[in-house]
C-alpha cells in the first residue's frame, strides 16, 4: 500500500483556458502541450489504517491548504471507503507560481496511488483521474508533444510526437516565485463570465490546434512560434478584458518578450509564452539554447533561469 512516483511538468503551445463544466473540471477546448525532463515532482504515498486524516508533506513541510485537493483526487483514484494517506512531495522547482507545478504534482500522485492500491489503470485512464484535479495534469501522463482532447464527457491525451523526434530547449525566466494571487480555476470562471472576448476564443481553438499539429509534424519551427504566441496573447487578453481584470504579468515578464523579440530580430529560432503567472517560457532550437538562456538571464528584474528539454510521461519510482 506504497508507491512513489515522478512526472515533470508540461507547458501548454496551445492553451487550455476555460472550462465546459466546473463541477468535473472538463476543459471547453483542446489543448497541446510539451513536457519538460529536468524539472520534477517526486510523490510518496502510503495508505496506513492507523491514520486519522490524510497528511500532505510539501518540500518537508506540512501543507493543510492543499491538502483538499490532494485527498479528492485520492478519492477519485481510489474510492472514499480507502484508508488515510501519508502522502511527501518534492519538487526541484518553485511551486504555486504559473510554473505548472499542479500538474506534475497530480500526474505524480495518480500514477503512486494507481500502484500502491494495484489498480493497474491504463494511461488515458490515470490521466482523467489527474485532469480531473487539475486539468493540465492529464497532459504530464505522456512525454514529448501531448495533445489533450476535450470531448463532452470525457478527455482522450495522447502522445503526437515523442521527445526525441524534435528535440526543443525551454528556457523558463522566473520573475517572483511567490504564489500567484488569483488561482487558474477561479481566473477561468471569471474570464468565461465577464470577457467579450472569451466566446471568440473557444471559437478559434480548434483552428489554432490544427496549424499547432501540423507544425510539429512537419518539424516547422517557424509555425510552430506564430500560432503558439498568437495563442498565449489571445488567452491573456481574454484574461485582461474580464471585470475585474486578471493581469499575471509583471515589468520583466514584458521585458522578457521584448529580450526575445529581439533575439528573432537577430535570426534566432526562438518563441515565447506564458501561462497563469509572471514566468516567461521561451521555447527554441537547441542550438540557440545557451544564447537564449544568456540573454534572458541578462534581462532586468529576472531572478533565476531554468532550462530543460523535453521529457517522458510520469512514471513509478522504486524509492524516493
Ligand atoms: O491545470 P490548471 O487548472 O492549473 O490550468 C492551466 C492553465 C494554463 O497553464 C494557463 C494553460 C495550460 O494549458 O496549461
Amino acid at each position: 500500500m506504497q508507491a512513489s512516483a515522478q512526472a515533470q511538468p508540461n507547458i501548454a503551445l496551445i492553451k487550455y483556458w476555460g472550462k465546459r463544466d466546473v463541477e468535473s473540471n472538463l476543459p471547453a477546448a483542446d489543448s497541446l502541450s510539451v513536457t519538460l525532463d529536468t524539472l520534477w515532482t517526486r510523490m510518496s504515498l502510503e495508505f496506513d489504517e492507523r491514520l486519522k486524516q490524510d497528511t500532505l508533506d510539501v518540500n518537508g513541510f506540512i501543507a493543510p491548504s492543499m491538502l483538499a485537493r490532494v485527498s479528492h483526487c485520492l478519492d477519485l483514484v481510489v474510492g472514499n471507503a480507502r484508508a488515510f494517506a501519508r502522502v511527501q512531495s518534492s519538487s526541484n522547482f518553485p511551486i504555486g507560481a504559473g510554473l505548472a507545478s499542479s500538474a506534475s504534482a497530480f500526474a505524480a500522485l495518480v500514477v503512486a496511488a494507481d500502484q500502491a492500491t494495484g489498480s493497474h489503470l491504463e494511461t488515458n485512464a490515470l490521466a482523467r483521474l489527474a485532469g480531473a484535479a487539475s486539468g493540465s495534469a492529464a497532459r504530464s501522463l505522456f512525454g514529448g508533444f501531448v495533445e489533450l482532447t476535450a470531448g463532452d464527457e470525457k478527455i482522450e491525451v495522447r502522445e503526437i510526437a515523442d521527445s526525441a523526434s524534435w528535440p526543443l530547449e525551454i528556457i523558463v525566466a522566473v520573475t517572483a516565485e511567490g504564489p500567484k494571487a488569483l488561482g487558474s480555476t477561479d481566473a477561468m470562471i471569471r474570464s468565461a463570465r465577464t470577457s467579450p472576448f472569451y466566446s471568440s476564443w473557444l471559437e478559434q481553438q480548434a483552428a489554432d490546434m490544427e496549424i499547432a499539429r501540423q507544425a510539429v509534424q512537419q518539424k516547422d519551427f517557424a509555425k510552430l512560434a506564430a500560432v503558439a504566441e498568437h495563442n498565449c496573447l489571445k488567452m491573456h487578453s481574454v484574461m485582461w478584458g474580464s471585470r475585474p481584470p486578471i493581469v499575471y504579468w509583471n515589468q520583466a515578464t514584458i521585458a522578457c518578450m521584448e529580450t526575445v523579440r529581439a533575439l528573432q530580430a537577430d535570426g534566432h529560432s526562438v518563441f515565447f509564452t506564458i501561462d497563469a503567472g509572471p514566468q516567461l517560457k521561451a521555447v527554441c532550437l537547441p542550438e540557440d539554447g545557451d544564447y537564449v538562456r544568456a540573454a534572458l538571464e541578462q534581462t532586468g528584474g529576472v531572478i533565476r533561469v531554468l532550462q530543460s528539454g523535453l521529457g517522458a510521461g510520469a512514471r513509478l519510482l522504486e524509492q524516493v
